[in-house]
């Protein structure tokens, strides 16, 4: 059954507590997600997003039981993604003559994945939808985070739907934001921003910058995935506009991997070279091959100052740290300052490698590396504490 939200507004999503990987194995999560879909009973009735599509029987059975489906008016779709467009084909097959409210982007994307020719009205940046007692109004959004996407502010009850803007990877029974665990809701909402936002920062500023101006009442922000912000709505308002602006904390954060414990015992004495110089700095210490990658890109991106370490292998920097190093290269971080370090056994080229991978993905390299042969002794290892408190130095 849904779970009521206003006298109007009636959640009928699909709370997905298992979802540990999403976009394939791009991004984890680890406390599930959910997938929101709202429906507005005014005098007339609208359904905001679907669900993804493995749940997309379950939803329509589910709404059949919520509403008569020949009842609902208009169908808005936010943003066309499958995991919130998933049910559409199914939902379709029940009332193919409703009309699908999207921008014209969002079309384009419904077409191309579903391939029917269903009854699209287009909207742009201010168009309106009298309900009632209510009205919507549409506000482009695009490229937060596709070209599609757009938000719905529903006036009268001063609701945002802001579809994956303000979203987290966090399943919930309660849905709302002051009924969960503060930490646990901002680690995920910051993990979201950080691994599926962060590249489109400038447009999240602006968008953020644009929505304040409008001088919009908002009671609440319904975003499709997560909690609802319902205790002091604008606190995630006001937090994107802190994380899209070069977001970075006094943190160094040191990634690494290793296959006989040299460039590990390497990242530890960097570890606490950065820390003699700067006791206060927060540093972290991550294993690219053994935490999770998604994890780590939440590390980066709450760095002022990332250090990459690998062994050599076959001329080369390791598995895990390339994947590291691409989602690094992806998530176009800014400002942030980096080095790169590791151990080799002969040919040693990685540490070089790493230091204009890190150039190309947007990060300043403050020096050329550091490298040790084979196993650190004890004067390498003094050495590696001495790069570390060099590198705190130039931060
Ligand atoms: C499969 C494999 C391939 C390697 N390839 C290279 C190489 O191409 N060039 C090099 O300088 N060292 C190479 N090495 C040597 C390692 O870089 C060296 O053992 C290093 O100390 C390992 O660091 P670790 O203890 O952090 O894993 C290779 C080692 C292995 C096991
Ligand atoms: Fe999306
Ligand atoms: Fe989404």
């Amino acid at each position: 059954m849904g779970k009521k939200i206003t006298d109007k507004v009636t959640w009928v999503g699909k709370i997905d507590w298992e979802l540990k990987h999403f976009h394939g194995d791009e991004l984890s999560t680890n406390r599930g997600s959910s997938y929101n879909s709202y429906l507005i009973r005014d005098q007339k009735t609208a359904l905001i997003d679907t669900v993804w599509q493995p749940y997309d029987t379950e939803f329509v059975a589910r709404l059949k039981e919520e509403i008569d489906l020949d009842r609902i008016d208009y169908i808005i779709m936010n943003h066309n993604e499958i995991d919130h467009s998933g049910a559409l084909p199914e939902l379709m097959r029940e009332i193919p003559d409703t009309p699908i409210y999207c921008t014209a982007k969002g079309e384009a994307i419904i077409r191309g994945h579903y391939h029917q020719d269903w009854n699209f009205v287009n909207v742009k940046t201010g168009d309106t939808l009298e309900l009632g007692e209510t009205t919507l109004t549409f506000i482009e959004a695009t490229m937060l985070h596709w070209p599609d996407t757009m938000f719905t502010y529903m006036s009268g009850e001063n609701i945002l739907f802001s579809n994956d803007g303000f979203g987290q990877h966090f399943a919930t029974e309660t849905l709302y934001n002051d009924t969960v665990d503060a930490s646990e809701l901002y680690y995920e909402a910051e993990k979201y921003y950080a691994n599926i936002l962060n590249p489109f920062s400038m447009m999240a500023t602006k968008k953020v910058n644009e929505i304040l101006a409008m001088n919009l009442p908002i009671t609440l922000i319904c975003p499709s995935h997560g909690v609802i912000w319902k205790d002091e709505p604008t606190q995630i308002i006001t937090k994107y506009l802190e994380w899209a602006d070069a977001y970075q904390e006094n943190q160094v954060t040191i990634i690494y991997d290793t296959m006989w414990n040299s460039t590990r015992a390497m990242a530890e004495a960097i570890a606490a070279g950065i820390q003699s110089v700067d006791p206060m700095v927060r540093v972290k210490l991550m294993n690219a091959a053994k935490d999770d990658k998604s994890d780590i890109m939440t590390e980066v991106f709450r760095a002022k100052a990332v250090l990459v370490g690998t062994p050599t292998i076959n001329n080369g920097y390791s598995f895990a740290i390339a994947g590291i190093l691409e989602l690094m290269k992806g998530l176009k971080f800014k400002k942030k300052k980096a080095a790169a370090f590791g151990s080799y056994g002969w040919s040693g080229e990685a540490v070089k490698q790493i230091t204009e991978k890190l150039g190309t993905a947007g990060f300043e390299a403050v020096n050329d590396g550091y490298r040790t042969l084979w196993v650190p002794d004890q004067e390498q290892i003094e050495k590696c504490r001495e790069f570390g408190a060099e590198f705190a130095r130039a931060l």
